[in-house]
């Protein structure tokens, strides 16, 4: 299967796109160095678009993601494409991007992500592949996920599923969700600090995260 590349058009400056400056206008050495003006990534924002704390230095080893259990439903050798959403199914249109970093935050080029998750009803596909899928992040380690919102099903609260692993490194298994979700505040696996920073957008929603992986350069 092809993969999908379609992007969201852009409004405005983001924080990709400033990512992508600093990393072209700085050389590496000066970026991980702090020199340079460090990125405004993801994981520094909360979802009303508040700054969370002061935008931690490049190299001060930021703390990694932390995992979270499989569950039931992963399939393994799903289709490589970043568009899940299956035509004519119901659903909130979500986008999910962000960066795979290391500890030091250094960006992963070719990093896999693989997402699974349930459907607008809140079903998983045990027999196909609809919503599952994988991709590898780009030369700048930024990923893009084009999805529908997860539905709920009994005993847990909105989330996604997806493995992250850098090039020959171990496999992260963990779950990402949603402010502001009810079952939030019940739901024993549920963890803030997997907590996406989401935007409601024209009937959309555009979710960010930046994944940190348990290793340097
Ligand atoms: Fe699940």
């Amino acid at each position: 299967m092809t993969e999908n590349t379609d992007r969201p058009p852009q409004d405005g400056p983001t924080r990709k796109a400033l990512f992508k400056a600093a990393l072209a206008a700085a050389p590496t050495a000066a970026l991980l160095s702090g020199a340079a003006a460090a990125p405004a990534l993801a994981r520094d924002r909360a979802a009303d678009g508040t700054t969370l704390e002061p935008t931690p230095r490049c190299d001060d080893g930021d703390d990694p993601t932390p995992p979270q259990m499989e569950g039931p439903y992963f399939t393994p050798h799903s289709p490589h494409r970043r568009d899940l959403v299956v035509p004519g199914d119901p659903g909130v249109p979500l986008t999910v991007s962000g960066y795979v970093l290391t500890r030091d935050c250094r960006p992963v080029a070719g990093a896999l992500l693989d997402f699974w998750q349930a459907d607008d009803g809140g079903v998983y596909d045990n027999t196909g592949y609809d919503y599952r899928g994988h991709q590898y992040t780009t030369a700048d380690g930024a990923f893009h996920l084009t999805t529908v919102v997860p539905g709920l099903y009994p005993g847990r609260t909105r989330h996604l599923h997806v493995k992250v692993q850098a090039p020959a490194r171990p496999v992260l298994t963990t779950q990402l969700y949603f402010p502001g979700e009810p079952r939030n505040g019940t739901d024993w696996i549920f963890d803030p600090r997997l907590l996406m920073n989401v935007r409601d957008h024209w009937g959309r929603r555009a979710a960010e995260f930046d994944f940190v992986l348990n290793h340097t350069g």
